[in-house]
């Protein structure tokens, strides 16, 4: 089953001589609970692939598909409100609130569903992300590794299916970066969610199910037929 599906995307940005064409063609699909990495030189469109992905910027054409619906028939409320349930999102940047704690930074999507917070697990993310003794601290407080830990927990707290990462590990030393790679990957077949990652890291591409490269805003080289992923068999 695959849910996320994209069909012939393009996305250009400017127009006339300036016209950028960071996505040209882009037609693939990501299986459910699958790890892909997507890897790629700078500017050869990942993040901007990842966003539309997302529905966090929208195609200049082609269409996007979440379970077989298409994500930019939505409106604008309809499409914040599927991403809030439905998606969660960590970046390099780990853009939490700076005016609030830990806690309140990994509760603010579920508070801005107008939900309940299920606190069996949410405490259980806390645990497994080793948050439980930095719970009331202010992002300034934290490590960098910490903080890219809570926007984990926060991007998980509503339980989504699919997990978009974008260089998570960018801002973080070799060892924190790992250790926080390890705990993507385990969440995410924990809960069953799917992972898509951009990385223009090649080790940490080879720890994903599936490779996509992409190159000028192509996909040139994609491992799909390749299974267990892992670091072992990665040549
Ligand atoms: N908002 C924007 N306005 C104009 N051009 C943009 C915009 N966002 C991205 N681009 C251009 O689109 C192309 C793809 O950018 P994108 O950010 O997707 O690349 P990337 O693969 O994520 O690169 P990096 O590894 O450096 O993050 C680049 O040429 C970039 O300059
Ligand atoms: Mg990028």
């Amino acid at each position: 089953m695959q849910v996320i599906q994209c069909c012939n995307l393009h996305k250009t940005y400017g127009s006339g001589e300036s016209a950028v064409h960071a996505l040209r063609e882009i037609t693939v699909g990501f299986e459910e609970g699958q790890f892909c990495a997507v890897k790629g030189p700078s500017g050869s469109g990942k993040s901007t692939l990842l966003h539309i992905l997302g529905g966090l910027e929208y195609p200049s054409s082609g269409k996007v598909f979440f379970r077989g619906e298409d994500l930019f028939a939505y409106n604008d409320n309809q499409l914040s409100i599927l991403r809030r349930r439905r998606f969660g999102f960590v970046f390099q940047a780990y853009n939490l609130v700076q005016e609030l704690t830990a806690y309140e930074n990994i509760l603010l999507p579920v508070l801005l569903d107008k939900k309940k917070p299920d606190q069996k697990y949410v405490t259980m993310l806390i645990e497994l992300l080793g948050l439980a003794d930095r719970l009331h601290h202010l992002p300034s407080a934290l490590s960098g590794g910490q903080q890219q830990r809570v926007a984990i927990a926060r991007a998980l707290a509503n339980k989504p299916s699919v997990l978009f990462a974008d260089e998570p590990t960018g801002n973080l030393d070799g060892k924190t970066g790992k250790e926080v790679l390890a705990l993507l990957k385990h969440v995410s077949k924990e809960f069953g969610i799917t992972l898509i990652l951009v990385t223009h890291d090649l080790h940490i591409a080879e720890q994903a199910e599936r490779i996509i490269t992409l190159e000028d805003g192509r996909i040139t080289w994609d491992s799909a037929p390749r299974q267990g992923g892992g670091t072992g068999d990665a040549g």
